[in-house]
């Protein structure tokens, strides 16, 4: 298909509005505001075309053309065909123009086997999809994309986010990208140097505030009422659409033939939506016939969602104060709570919370597999053990693990958790001893002679667990 047939395919299926979550009311596309003018509540992509199945075929949406088509463009140079976002473009809303995208080849991101943590787990058929190969590290470049590219088409000079710290990265680079000024606020001290290095170096204005990330959230929004800035946080309903590919790429890797469940880490609960939204409109166009159960796990000290769930149901946010060594999904008060409920039920998941030292063994196990992730991607693995133990997740079902950040975005953790440092002085010291120390291998401080090496060559040879 050549581009301008591509760009009218689209316009005609990628005909969308945005539409409010809790009370329906359908609000100006590409309007400054992420919130409904109604209610105040989350807005949301809807696509009306795809209502009925008249409107889907005049709309060109037939599964098996669109499987051909995006198999096709991986073979292909346009940078928009090289994106793991938009080769699947018929089924995001669609820009004005094709000049508007901001693309750094996000997506395209591997699936591993992890067959020794899937033994620890208890399950045969372990994957996980690694978010943390993409260009700034996280899963965050494939919703950023597409909100970025949205900022641009509607003209905003500032783009701004509250961040734990992947936001703020994956923003400050689509901005500078397109020549768009970029405003971060963080929660002081509580984001890891590899993060906050990248804000700079892309050149964000960055602000530390004395707060938490709860905090930073709220002023941003009233700085956003007050100047003319656009919110790139994944309360923004484009973000959501770009974070959809996650999982239709997930879904061609498996030839359409969807794996039994899907894990993810929850923090500010983007991701989950996203994911959960594109498994039900999967399903919904004929590309997949069943659905994988999409489970959120989150860490015990940040457990809001597995809160409400448990003790509402999901119908009232119970919001926590967050603690945990996972800086990322250290949120007490997630924005998108309602979507991910709705997604998790739509699908059939679960949730679960993972205490810090659960955590801290999955990281090594990831690590010790040759993968290696950020603390806040480990809960996945942990949450599985839990699962397969309840009885959730059976023995012989296939599980894919969705990794949210590289391992060199917090170097610090690691290098804790190899010297034994981790829970030093924490209640937790005692416990972490005795089941980490196993996974444990601290760097060595050697005289520099070729025996002293061989020396701890051949212990390590003498003592190696895999004998
Ligand atoms: N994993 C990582 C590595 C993250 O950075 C985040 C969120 C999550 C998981 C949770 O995803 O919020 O969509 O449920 N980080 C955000 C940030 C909040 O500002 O970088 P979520």
């Amino acid at each position: 298909m050549t581009d301008q047939a591509a760009l009218a395919s689209n316009l005609e299926t990628g005909v969308s509005q945005l539409r409010c979550i809790a009370c329906g009311a359908v609000g100006e596309e590409g309007a400054k505001s992420v919130r409904c003018a109604q209610c105040g509540d989350l807005l949301e992509v809807d696509f009306p075309g795809w209502k009925t199945s008249a409107g889907m075929r005049a709309a060109g949406l037939d599964a098996a053309g669109l499987k051909k088509l995006w198999l096709q463009r991986r073979i292909s140079w346009n940078p928009l065909d090289e994106s793991g976002v938009w080769r699947f473009r018929e089924i995001l809303p669609a820009l004005q123009d094709w000049k508007y995208v901001i693309t750094l080849r996000e997506g395209n991101t591997p699936v591993y086997e992890l067959p020794s943590c899937g033994r620890a787990a208890g399950v045969k058929q372990l994957f996980a999809k690694h978010q943390g190969m993409n260009p700034t590290g996280s899963f965050k470049d494939t919703g950023m994309t597409a909100a970025a590219s949205f900022a641009r088409q509607g003209g905003f000079r500032w783009v701004a986010c509250a961040s734990t710290g992947n936001t703020s990265a994956s923003m400050a680079a689509y901005a500078a990208r397109a020549g768009m000024r970029s405003l971060v606020l963080i929660p002081q001290g509580q984001i890891t140097w590899g993060k906050l290095s990248q804000a700079l170096d892309y050149g964000a204005v960055t602000c530390q505030l004395k707060t938490d990330f709860d905090g930073c959230m709220r002023v941003l929004d009233e700085v956003v009422q007050r100047m003319p800035v656009y919110l790139l946080n994944s309360v923004n309903p484009y973000r959501v659409e770009g974070q959809k590919t996650v999982a239709v790429e997930l879904m061609e890797r498996f030839d359409w033939q969807p794996p039994d469940h899907i894990i993810v880490p929850g923090g500010n609960l983007g991701n989950s939506s996203a994911i959960g939204k594109a498994l039900l409109e999967m399903k919904h166009l004929g590309l997949i016939t069943r659905l994988p159960k999409l489970s959120v796990i989150q860490a015990a000290g940040a457990n809001a969602l597995v809160r409400t769930m448990r003790e509402t149901g999901g119908k009232g946010l119970i919001s926590v104060h967050a603690e945990t060594m996972a800086t990322a999904i250290k949120i007490g008060s997630p924005a998108s709570w309602k979507k991910a409920v709705r997604v998790i039920a739509g699908t059939g998941g679960t949730v679960e919370q993972v205490s810090e030292v659960e955590m801290a063994l999955a990281k090594a196990e990831i690590g010790a597999d040759g993968i290696g992730c950020e603390p806040a991607s480990a809960v996945t693995l942990a949450g599985l053990k839990k699962l397969v133990k309840q009885g959730f997740v059976k023995n012989n079902e296939s599980v894919v693990l969705i990794l949210t950040g590289n391992l060199l975005k917090d170097p610090d953790f690691t290098l804790k958790f190899h010297r034994g440092d981790l829970f030093a002085g924490t209640e937790h010291e005692e416990e972490a001893a005795e089941v980490l120390a196993p996974r444990q291998r601290a760097p060595m401080v050697l005289d520099a002679s070729a025996n002293a090496v061989v020396k701890v060559l051949e212990y390590a040879e003498q003592t190696d667990p895999r004998k």
